[in-house]
């Protein structure tokens, strides 16, 4: 199983820690009340994903290898919640030069892009390392109303019809909603071979849905593993006993340690291949926390700010901030073992201050670091917990996603918000479509347009 170690955010370690009398309050209660009778319903319906997918997994595995048999480039088309969880347990699971193995090393995956933005240049350097006729495209959005998404996608139909022909739907897989949006409607014109995404699946909640499964089978990540392993962490995490529910326990901590005035929270795994595991947290734990007003109505204005680090890397730029900078931060390691042994040689050289390092191993190095960096951090009191994966495969990293999901959904409880809309990134993506011309958005256009009285530009 995956360890917590919450020791260091207790007064016991750290001055300014929390009472551990003051974690169990009935706020946690009704919390836990509310997540678990939730389960499977509305928007939680992300929670029952590691159990009730047997005959969709059918036809993804199926998929996928007709896939690897048939093309040599896969790229996910899509934003947020439908690329950043595909984004992380690529990195995580796959090896972390994919794309630069030949395809029998890659054990005849396809080489492997996702597409998680509107940037000209990327599109075009894109289109520069594939082969378009050796190319399939799942394009991924539940609303099927997301710009960058369908301009990406209006920009590859466009091209794919010029290099193929009539058969150019074949190397299109929409991943999207059953009932709603446009890439359905256009699924269904152009019968792509198509996905599904539950109503009450959200994006950033959706990794274990075919936005991410298909992917991952793709690249032969064990799909059966990585939701047995979310699954397992559903049954820990449906405790009523604090202590025993990790999901539970960390949010409560975060919270509380929020009541002290740590706004910010540090994601920090000790190993390249989680990197994008922070990633992928960051937006699960921002667009979700990040809320104006709660479930009543009444303006709160709460969230925890998220930040990704990197083991040991960041220890030579961030890490002297965490240390010594304002008492405004958890710092949440996530240490994992290795599956390569890494032996620095034996043969001492002529430099003594270099000498120690002789005969250990890469990952003492990791290891030692990562346990100093901690000792330092709670000498100077300040707060952190360790998360533990014995090692980084589909079982434990299905355990550790689901854990940070459900985080996610005890926090929102716990602040009585609704974790499950977006109504901040609504004004921006609002204004977008007033600056397009898209009718319905004059009045918006007219406003964006009226240059202010007074202007500050240096
Ligand atoms: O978490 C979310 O809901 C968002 O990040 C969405 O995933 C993102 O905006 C993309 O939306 P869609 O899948 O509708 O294209």
């Amino acid at each position: 199983m995956i360890k917590f170690d919450f020791t260091n955010m207790l007064d016991t370690a750290v001055k300014n820690g929390i009472d551990k009398k003051d974690l169990l309050s009935s706020e946690v209660y009704s919390a836990y009340d509310l997540v678990q009778s939730n389960r499977g319903k509305g928007m939680q319906e992300w929670m029952d994903l590691p159990e009730n997918q047997d005959q969709v997994v059918q036809d993804i595995l199926d998929t996928a290898r007709e896939v690897q048999s048939n093309f040599d480039y896969f790229v996910v088309l899509g934003i947020g919640g439908s690329a950043l969880g595909s984004i992380a347990v690529f990195n995580a699971l796959c090896h972390l030069y994919h794309n630069d193995l030949p395809k029998v090393a890659r054990g005849n995956a396809p080489k492997f892009y996702v597409l998680d933005n509107a940037d000209p240049e990327r599109m075009r350097a894109l289109f520069d390392c594939i082969d378009l006729k050796k190319t399939m495209f799942n394009c991924i959005t539940k609303s099927g109303a997301t710009s960058e998404t369908m301009s990406q996608y209006l920009i590859v139909t466009n091209l794919l019809k010029q290099c193929l022909g009539e058969d150019y739907n074949k190397h299109i897989i929409a991943t999207t909603s059953a009932n709603k949006g446009n890439l359905i409607k256009l699924a269904r014109e152009h019968s792509y071979k198509t996905f599904y995404i539950p109503e009450g699946v959200g994006g950033r909640f959706s990794v274990f849905s075919p936005v991410g499964l298909l992917p991952f089978a793709v690249l032969n990540i064990d799909i059966i593993s990585l939701l047995k392993g979310a699954s397992e962490m559903n049954k820990i995490c449906s405790s009523r006993n604090l202590l025993t529910n990790p999901a539970l326990m960390s949010a409560v901590i975060q919270k509380k340690a929020i009541d002290k005035g740590c706004n910010i929270s540090v994601l920090m795994p000790y190993a390249d291949k989680l990197k994008y595991i922070a990633d992928w947290f960051c937006q699960l734990w921002a667009e979700s926390i990040g809320k104006a007003v709660d479930k009543s109505g009444k303006v709160v204005n709460v969230g925890q700010t998220p930040v990704k680090s990197l083991g040991v890397t960041d220890q030579h730029s961030q890490v002297q901030l965490y240390a010594e900078g304002p008492y405004d931060k958890v710092v949440v390691f996530l240490e994992c073992g290795f599956d390569t042994v890494y032996k620095i040689p034996e043969e001492k050289t002529e430099f003594d201050d270099v000498n120690f390092l002789c005969g250990q191993t890469l990952n003492q190095l990791m290891d030692s670091e990562m346990r100093a960096t901690r000792y330092a951090l709670t000498k100077a009191n300040r707060l952190n917990y360790t998360i533990t994966m014995p090692c980084v495969n589909a079982y434990y990293l299905g355990q550790l996603m689901q854990m940070f999901m459900l985080q996610t959904a005890y926090m929102g409880a716990i602040y009585n918000i609704d974790t499950y809309n977006q109504p901040g990134v609504e004004g921006g993506k609002n204004a977008t479509y007033a600056l397009f011309g898209r009718s319905g958005y004059q009045e918006l256009a007219k406003e964006l347009s009226v240059i202010p009285d007074e202007q500050f530009i240096i």
